[in-house]
């Protein structure tokens, strides 16, 4: 797959968040204490959309049933699941996600 744009540089501000289709995975970019973190949009507990999750310093809570996951490397603070992460890659003016196999 080639690179996925996700938004200019310019528009990764505080509050910006976005869900971008790629290939098969559904990513939610979000800004967080300057970075931009991506991470899978379902939930690794029973799959529910994050996108609408609330983020804590450096955890994001799945607003289904309140799991807390870690921006910097995706682990649950209250089970055994893992959130998946992505790499921004970054082309010009545009991040996004390479997900070449
Ligand atoms: S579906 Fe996210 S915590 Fe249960």
């Amino acid at each position: 797959m080639a690179f996925v744009r996700i938004a200019r540089l310019d528009e990764i501000r505080p509050g910006f968040r976005r869900v971008v289709r790629a290939g098969r995975e559904e990513i939610l970019a979000l800004e967080c204490d300057g970075d931009l973190r991506l991470v899978s949009n379902r939930c690794p507990h029973q799959g529910f959309p994050l996108a609408q999750g609330g983020v804590n310093g450096q955890s994001l809570v799945c607003p289904r049933h309140g799991f807390r996951f870690s921006l910097e490397d995706g682990r649950c603070f209250q089970s055994a699941c893992r959130l998946d992460l992505f790499v921004p890659a970054y082309d010009g003016q545009w991040v996004g996600v390479d997900l070449r196999d």
